[in-house]
């Protein structure tokens, strides 16, 4: 099966699972990359503005077509109890080709359901989700198996 890891992520974190689950999946991987980044703190205002406004942005240049997979797993940081905007752009430029998909998020404590709903406004319904808070990640305290085959 070939498959895709698309993510976000602000400060590593979901980076670090998403090269994790890659390395399970065998996948390729993409980084999403707003046109105009979140860092800093007024990129963290910015962030949560346009996070319940459901902004939709400009990403650069994406490298793969998740048309040409079997299987996209998608991840992002929550943001507000919602999936940070370079994803839900993602996705909506998207819209039509995700047909399979897992979907991954991680937080500092909550909001993974009303995450995971949105994001699904924009897909078919995930086969998995994982939702894992930021500890968890950063200490390695999880386990893929099951998620990732
Ligand atoms: C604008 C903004 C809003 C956030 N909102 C939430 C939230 O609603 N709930 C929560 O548990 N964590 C929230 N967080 C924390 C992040 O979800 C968490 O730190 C995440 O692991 C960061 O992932 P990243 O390093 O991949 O960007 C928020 C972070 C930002 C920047």
């Amino acid at each position: 099966m070939k498959s895709l890891v698309a993510y976000y992520s602000r400060t590593n974190i979901t980076k670090k699972l998403a090269e994790d689950i890659a390395k399970n999946a065998g996948a390729d991987i993409e980084e999403i990359k707003p046109k105009n980044d979140y860092d800093g703190k007024l990129g963290y205002v910015r962030a949560g503005k346009d996070a319940i406004s459901e902004k939709i942005i400009d990403l650069q240049d994406l490298k793969y077509d998740p048309a040409d997979y079997d299987m996209v797993y998608i991840g992002t940081p929550v943001w507000v109890s919602k999936a940070a905007n370079p994803i839900i752009s993602y996705m909506k430029i998207n819209e039509g080709k995700l047909n399979n998909v897992k979907f991954f998020t991680t937080a500092g404590s909550s909001g993974f359901e009303s995450t995971f709903e949105q994001m699904e406004k924009y897909s078919s319904k995930p086969v998995k989700k994982i939702g894992l808070t930021t500890k968890e990640v950063k200490k390695g305290e999880y386990s893929l198996e099951g998620f990732t085959d």
